[in-house]
């Protein structure tokens, strides 16, 4: 087993934090445990040549270690609270005020895509029925710094038992069953949902800033001051008026953010 010195840890611990804001300062015997028969694997001797190898930029040997460090544990309507202030909130506010008729939402750390299929569900189900469907625009953008979770999403492909927790209306209008028995996502879901990579640690260009942001279950990778660095520059890309929704089990600080508390998990950009 290839050990892990004091040096070569700092120096991961140091080298994660500032590229992508996980804090592994007290993730010692996970980083070797998790890492360790990879180096062996890859024929290197020590973790100190595995980062040279990683600070090579190297994008792939990037993706497969923040795989290792970080979970991609997802499901469909995961926070149901959530989506339950879309309808009841959100929405109607929307439907009244919104002349322009265009929604923005952002899945920041979608995993393997089911939250922002989720998101395309709920949209599509509200507006489909509330009447005037053909004249919204609704465009639902999810990210998440590893490639290979989004190979996963676009695919769109999922066992019966991640989509357990949907209503029964949505398994039966907005999946296909295939022949192995798996659960396709529709394409008239498909198509409001554009996946593309993205580290939440540089820079958000926004053209077109957000109605609403989930970023759930990802910040809890970050310590507090990257946290809020990113809290902050999400809060640049909402529209006045819009939200942000993080993990129940996420926080912010709320004396620090210039976001509003609006109740546990939502935020507010007034
Ligand atoms: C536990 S999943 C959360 C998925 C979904 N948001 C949910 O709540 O079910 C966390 C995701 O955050 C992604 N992630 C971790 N660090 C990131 C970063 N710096 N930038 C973008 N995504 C990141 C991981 O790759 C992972 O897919």
């Amino acid at each position: 087993m290839v050990k892990l010195t004091d040096n070569e840890f700092l120096e991961f611990v140091e080298y994660m934090q500032k590229n992508y804001g996980i804090d592994l300062s007290k993730k010692r015997v996970l980083i070797e445990g998790r890492l360790s028969n990879l180096i062996e694997r890859k024929g290197m001797t020590s973790f100190g040549e595995y980062l040279n190898n990683i600070k090579r930029n190297n994008q792939e040997e990037i993706t497969m270690l923040i795989n290792k460090l970080t979970t991609n544990y997802t499901y469909f309507y995961r926070e149901e609270n959530h989506f339950d202030f879309l309808k009841e909130v959100i929405f109607p506010y929307e439907s009244k005020n919104n002349k322009a008729k265009t929604l923005n939402i952002w899945s920041a750390g979608c995993s393997s895509g089911e939250e922002p299929y989720t998101l395309a569900m709920i949209c599509d189900d509200y507006f489909k029925f509330s009447g005037n469907y053909n004249s919204w625009k609704i465009q639902i953008t999810a990210t998440d710094i590893s490639d290979n979770v989004l190979t996963k999403a676009r695919d769109g492909v999922y066992s019966l038992d991640s989509i357990k927790n949907l209503p029964e209306t949505f398994k039966k209008r907005y999946f296909i069953k295939t022949k192995d028995d798996k659960y396709e996502i529709h394409p008239d879901i498909k198509r409001y949902v554009t996946f593309k990579v993205f580290n939440l640690m540089d820079t958000i260009v926004a053209k077109n800033k957000y109605d609403v942001i989930f970023c759930r279950n990802v910040m809890i990778y970050f310590n507090g001051e990257t946290k809020l660095n990113i809290v902050n520059k999400l809060y640049e890309a909402t529209k006045p008026e819009g939200y942000l929704m993080i993990g129940h089990a996420e926080t912010i600080q709320r004396s620090k953010s210039k976001y509003k508390y609006v109740k546990p998990a939502i935020y507010k950009k007034e």
